[in-house]
């Protein structure tokens, strides 16, 4: 694959969080991303950007598409990847996440992928290391690489971001994907609605500069996009909704319910789905609606690219 000469706008060491990018830098890393699409249904998947580089995946929290998309993503573009198991490390004797990363940069990798349950925790540790780091999600705060997938989905089965009218519904209180999207989205020139019982909107959510809606009728008229969120019940202290059964009737994504939504809104979900929880099964497996496998897909690109990017700069700045 030819591999374009990057242009200098995205300078930033580390991705900790859409906060603090700029569209330009948004568009650049998306821009990037759309590059590695077509190369991940080739055959030869190998490329050799991060030839002789060093990335290590530590995931505190469990993962199935984050921790492989950025394994696959690494491997594809030629780097050495660590997968660190947390269960089986010395943070289960005691040691510290400062004391890990430390420990993690005494030998010399280029780059670290975190997953945390405390918000913060990426960037705090983003401070004792030496070499990029990627926030691949930390507590309820931010989930940088699910923004720009989510974007690169919509950007290419839409045409654009800009001027669409997105639907973000469920847990907006417990959810990072949320945030970064709200940030991401909004920078890109979308216009978003949070759609959720009180319960599940954070107090700030006025802070956000989104549309609020407590019911799904309203809340989806004339989407362009909707996207559904889980109950996060690993973050929940206490109960949030009254049964299972009572969110679903009013939360849970049906054919019913869409009909509210413009009729070619395209249905989203980060992962991983509860089924009958947030959404109807077959809602998720329609095929003409559904994007939810297209964001799986387009995960291992987006990744790829900000791989790229950031080791592109620490080359640079060597
Ligand atoms: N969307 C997402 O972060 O999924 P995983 O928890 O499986 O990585």
């Amino acid at each position: 694959m030819a591999v374009r000469e990057l242009p200098t706008i995205y300078s930033k060491r580390h991705l900790l969080g859409i906060e603090g990018l700029s569209p330009l830098e948004i568009q650049l890393l998306l821009d990037r991303a759309d590059e590695f699409v077509d190369h991940g249904r080739q055959a030869n998947k190998k490329l050799d950007q991060m030839r002789g580089l060093t990335q290590i995946n530590l995931f505190f929290e469990s993962s199935t598409r984050t921790r492989t998309s950025f394994e696959l993503a690494g491997k594809r573009l030629g780097a050495d990847v660590v997968n660190m198991s947390i269960s089986s490390s010395s943070i289960k004797k005691g040691e510290t996440l400062i004391d890990t990363a430390m420990t993690l940069n005494a030998m010399h990798p280029d780059v670290l992928v975190a997953r945390h349950h405390d918000s913060g925790a990426v960037a705090l540790l983003a401070r004792h290391v030496n070499c990029a780091v990627i926030n691949a999600g930390d507590g309820s705060h931010e989930h940088p690489t699910q923004a720009l997938l989510d974007a690169l989905t919509i950007r290419r089965r839409r045409g654009r971001i800009e001027g669409l009218l997105v639907a973000i519904c469920g847990d907006i209180l417990h959810s990072r994907v949320a945030r970064s999207n709200i940030l991401l989205l909004s920078a890109m020139g979308a216009r978003i609605r949070v759609v959720a019982p009180k319960t599940l909107l954070p107090a700030s959510i006025d802070a956000y500069g989104v549309e609020v809606c407590a019911n799904m009728e309203t809340g989806l008229a004339d989407a362009d996009i909707v996207m559904m969120l889980r109950l996060q019940t690993e973050r929940m202290q206490g109960s949030f909704v009254p049964s299972v059964r009572e969110y679903f009737h009013l939360f849970g994504l049906t054919y019913d319910k869409l009909t509210r939504a413009k009729p070619d809104a395209l249905i989203m979900h980060p992962g991983p789905m509860n089924r009958g929880v947030e959404i109807d099964g077959t809602v998720a497996d329609d095929i003409d609606r559904s994007a939810i496998l297209d964001q799986v897909e387009l995960g291992v690109a987006v990744r790829m690219a900000c791989l790229d990017t950031l080791t592109r700069n620490l080359k640079a700045a060597a």
